[in-house]
């Protein structure tokens, strides 16, 4: 085990951020895909996606970046350091959302990135290591699920042609749409295993609003299973049909719906569930449902309970199934286990806080990031802050710009301590560290 990394002493201990530069972009960037509320849209290879992808790269070619498009169309942007034998330090986020996305998730671990790359620039302070930032593909997972796919892709831990073949929930095959954006890189995947990756985030949760804390070290990401499930009965006359003779796909979907909260306090602790997505047909309110479309979105801290709730829905879905004389059809969009950081990045987070003079707590998160596939390649760490009210996926998910501030803040010092010759070199050490944007030999 290595020594913990501290964070520096020397002169560029004193170095922040610009806040109003990082709120400026982030402003900026919120504009593309902007709906009513103060929110985005920009599903994943949408043509809001797009502009907003331009909009970015554009701004990593004015900071003098070289800039990277892989072939799941995953975009990263890389400072040199004096070290080009080392393995560059990365962060980074996403800037797809949810349809009814707010401002801040994703494209604050982004645009902080970047903020840290023009602050090191204006104080002419070089790095050993390259500080790369990047954003991945699809992270949302809303239109083409898993979620967190660029990233996924990038470790090594779905292939890129499986990943282009994905169908999205509008039927759009995901390479297609990837190519008509024109975001179909030269680069290989999997990509090259960064020295450590950081990744800052709004919490979209209560829990450091809450407790008036300025920080999440963040520790773990709670494990997801997502699955489709399909009901096919039989669409009949809502008057004529006695209710015994019924086969009604919406009321076999709502019995499972509830059955979701039924497993959700039968597992109790930390399991949390939903169902987002509930589609019946023909959808006409003189005519029994034949057929009802819903997704389960499933979550735990523990991968044994998670287990569980998977296993108890399954038996509840057979015996609906049975009661209500219709044929159910479960099929799984994602499965991720729960995923723990590396303790020593984790450590820095939380002690570069301190030294700034933050407030910290460490965290497990409870939504899914892509730090937890690089965490599958190299130590991984996040930097929470607060999120307004707990809210997120929502248009008017909020973080105060102080907050934003510290957030970035800590990513500048933890991105400099972990961007020295030495740090965590050990589990650096796995040959020679490919550059990113190498090309298969
Ligand atoms: C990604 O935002 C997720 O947690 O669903
Ligand atoms: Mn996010
Ligand atoms: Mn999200």
């Amino acid at each position: 085990m290595a020594e913990p990394v501290r964070a520096r002493s020397d002169a560029a201990a004193e170095l922040r951020v610009d806040g109003a530069r990082l709120l400026d972009r982030l402003t900026d960037l919120a504009a593309v895909g902007a709906i009513d509320g103060g929110g985005v849209c920009r599903l994943a290879l949408t043509e809001h996606d797009r502009d907003a992808r331009e909009v970015v790269v554009a701004w990593m070619h004015d900071l003098g970046l070289d800039v990277h498009i892989d072939a799941i169309g995953n975009v990263i942007a890389t400072r040199g350091g004096r070290r080009p034998d080392l393995a560059p330090v990365m962060c980074g986020s996403h800037i797809d959302s949810v349809r009814t996305g707010g401002k801040y998730d994703g494209t604050f671990g982004v645009l902080a990135g970047l903020e840290v790359i023009e602050t090191l620039e204006r104080a002419g302070i070089s790095t050993d290591r390259a500080i790369a930032v990047a954003f991945f593909t699809d992270e949302e997972g809303a239109r083409f699920p898993p979620d967190m796919l660029g990233s996924l892709v990038y470790a090594g831990g779905l292939d890129v042609e499986t990943a282009l073949d994905t169908i999205g929930i509008d039927g759009a095959r995901l390479g297609d749409e990837l190519a008509r954006i024109g975001y179909g890189g030269p680069f290989p995947c999997p990509g090259p295993p960064p020295h450590a990756f950081v990744e800052v985030h709004v919490e979209q949760g209560p829990v450091l609003e809450a407790a008036g804390i300025t920080i999440g070290a963040v520790t773990s990401v709670q494990g997801i299973s997502w699955q489709e499930i399909s009901v096919t009965g039989q669409s009949n006359h809502a008057g004529t049909t006695p209710m015994s003779m019924r086969h009604d796909a919406g009321h076999a979907a709502a019995r499972i719906a509830v059955a979701v909260r039924e497993v959700i306090a039968a597992v109790g602790r930390h399991q949390v569930g939903t169902v987002g997505s509930l589609r019946l047909q023909p959808d006409l309110v003189n005519v029994v449902a034949g057929r009802a479309t819903l997704t389960v979105d499933l979550r735990n801290t523990d991968e044994a309970e998670l287990r569980r709730a998977e296993e108890l829905l399954a038996d509840a879905v057979a015996t609906i199934a049975s009661d209500e004389h219709v044929e159910i059809e479960s099929r799984s969009t994602a499965r991720f286990e729960p995923v723990e950081f590396d303790e020593r990045v984790i450590a820095l987070v939380d002690d570069t806080a301190r030294t700034l003079g933050y407030s910290v707590r460490r965290m497990p998160s409870g939504a899914g990031h892509d730090a937890q596939m690089l965490a599958r390649v190299c130590p991984t760490g996040m930097i929470f802050v607060p999120s307004h009210k707990g809210l997120s996926h929502n248009v008017a998910e909020h973080t105060d710009p102080a907050d934003l501030e510290a957030g970035a803040n800590v990513l500048l010092h933890t991105l400099l301590a972990l961007s020295t010759e030495s740090a965590l070199l050990d589990d650096a050490d796995r040959g020679a560290p490919a550059q990113i944007g190498e090309r298969e030999s």
